[in-house]
């Protein structure tokens, strides 16, 4: 029997300058090295750079051939063209594979409204790209082609709380029996000392840390612990 599929999602935000790409890059390398068996294919993981690191990130994934793969924080909600400030899904596949879409941070900070969203995720799928479509709670609308949810609770998030492993397995049992999602992560907090909690639900699939993926070694960690070792 295949193992189930586990996801690892790192959301750096607005963090890091090109030096600090390459030190974490080669912080992430030095551990691969030394357990390079423990990323096996059943395990996918993806970092969320900010938008003018992703070709670096790209070049040195190659240079140092480690198996990551790369997500954008956000996508325009238009193709190509006049649209000053935005970055069109035909521009990110030249780097991504992933668009995380509908932050809780986007959604309080820049007023990111469900239609809006919508169109982020029409964009995605019409770039082949993969949605990480972010919800608050199991109400939250998933426009249609979402296959992948983080559910992550607003009051979680960089806080240093977590909703119980209970609630969240709940919510992620609800999502995908009502709304016909297929994998559910959790967001919000996540560290090494809490993530075994999460990864024990069968209903949840990985976890999306922010705070806890921008230090080479405490991904590490969590890579450890969702490989399940
Ligand atoms: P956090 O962020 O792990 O720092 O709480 C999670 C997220 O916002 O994706």
């Amino acid at each position: 029997m295949n193992k189930r599929k586990k996801y690892i999602f790192g959301n750096w935000k607005s963090n890091k300058d090109s030096v600090e790409v390459r030190e974490w890059f080669k912080t992430f390398t030095s551990f691969y090295k030394q357990a390079k068996n423990l990323l096996t294919p059943d395990l996918e993981i993806v970092i969320f750079p900010s938008f003018t690191y992703l070709p670096l990130a790209n070049t040195l994934i190659k240079e140092y051939q480690v198996p990551l793969k790369l997500g954008s924080q956000d996508i325009s909600p238009f193709g190509k063209g006049a649209w000053t400030g935005e970055v069109a899904a035909d521009q990110l596949s030249e780097w991504v594979n992933y668009v995380i879409i509908g932050h809780s941070e986007r959604r309080n900070n820049f007023h990111e409204k469900d239609s809006l969203l919508q169109k982020k995720v029409e964009e995605a799928l019409r770039g082949n790209l993969i949605p990480v479509y972010c919800i608050q709670d199991e109400n939250t609308h998933i426009p249609s082609g979402v296959t992948i949810v983080a559910y992550e609770p607003v009051w979680a998030i960089g806080t240093g709380k977590t909703d119980s492993p209970e609630n969240a397995g709940s919510v992620a049992n609800s999502v995908k029996r009502n709304k016909n999602i297929k994998i559910v992560i959790y967001g919000g907090s996540v560290k090494p000392d809490n993530i075994d909690g999460f990864l024990q639900d069968k209903n949840i699939d990985g976890v999306l840390p922010g705070g806890a993926s921008l230090d080479a070694k405490v991904f590490w960690e969590l890579i450890k612990h969702v490989a399940g070792v």
